[in-house]
């Protein structure tokens, strides 16, 4: 199997109930220990890259790494997915550069302009078969300073997200929750009614953003009410820098990068495979 698009894995899901897991990479361990995982687990996978990692590693690395990735396991179906686009121009170059998925968040603006740059995106992503991930509400990060009052009115609105979802065409929806990027202080909570209505009224996969650190059950929960692809990053990082950390701790006169790198990226690979079964996207191939 080559690359797919969102679209071909997350119908699936949809309609099966289960999710597939959206994993964001920044170098060549990352992709390695995902891709490893979701062949382990015989899941079809989403590998993402956002803005950040596009700055980071260039974007003619980050495709080159997912294309190997995809060559390597031709039985995996997997997704090169741009993850919170945020400028159209960057967008564009994914989608020439061969992502076969972005999302665009344009949340930020008034609900007008996300309508209209997020139609934009779908018109010229749709004829060259790229799903198009959109954003309604505010998902925000943990570090944000808002109160929780502030946090529930970003929550995203089911009739918005009615008029959002046929006015874009959009083909995947993230939504505002409950959930925070980054790291959790307290504990987490999702309005799982709240999901549950935007569920049954927008008909298309629903997208779970700052999905590390809530707990296993929790994300079952939200599967069961339409989440259709959840999004890991800090779980990542957490277990690839702790276990550098564990192995320059134990071997401090380490010099080799392999010796150090190649640890991080099976300590990842462990943490994907598990995300995996949460989200019962195991034996789907
Ligand atoms: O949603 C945000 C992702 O965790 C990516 O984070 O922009 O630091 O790469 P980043
Ligand atoms: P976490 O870093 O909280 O897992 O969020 C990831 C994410 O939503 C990427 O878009
Ligand atoms: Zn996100």
């Amino acid at each position: 199997m080559t690359l797919v698009s969102s679209k071909q894995i997350l119908l699936d899901a949809y309609h099966n109930h289960y999710a597939v897991g959206a994993f964001n990479c920044n170098n060549m361990e990352i992709v390695q220990g995902i891709i490893a995982a979701a062949a382990q687990e015989r899941a079809p996978v989403i590998i993402q890259a956002s803005q950040g990692a596009l700055k980071y590693a260039g974007l003619e690395y980050i495709v080159a790494l997912i294309r190997t990735a995809a060559a390597e396991y031709p039985e995996v179906p997997l997704v090169m997915h741009l993850d919170h686009g945020t400028d159209f121009a960057q967008v564009l170059a994914c989608m020439e550069a061969g992502f076969t998925s972005v999302m665009i968040d344009a949340s930020k603006l008034p609900m007008a302009e996300n309508i209209d740059l997020t139609r934009k995106i779908v018109e010229i992503a749709h004829p060259k078969g790229i799903s198009v991930e959109a954003e309604i509400g505010k998902i925000g990060g943990t570090e944000d300073q808002v109160s929780v009052s502030e946090k529930e009115a970003a929550y995203t609105d089911p009739q918005e997200a009615v008029e959002f979802v046929r006015a874009t065409g959009c083909d995947s929806l993230a939504v505002a929750v409950g959930t925070a990027h980054g790291q959790y202080v307290g504990p987490v909570k999702l309005n799982y009614d709240l999901l549950e209505q935007i569920h049954q009224q927008v008909e298309i996969p629903i997208v779970l953003h700052g999905s590390s650190g809530v707990p296993a059950e929790m994300l079952r929960e939200a599967i069961t009410r339409g989440v259709s692809k959840v999004n890991i990053d800090t779980d990542l990082r957490a277990a690839f820098v702790n276990k550098i950390h564990q192995v320059l701790q134990e071997n401090p006169d380490e010099i080799d990068p392999r010796l150090v790198l190649g640890p991080a990226r099976a300590a990842l690979q462990e943490v994907v495979a598990e995300k995996i079964r949460i989200f019962g996207s195991n034996d789907k191939i």
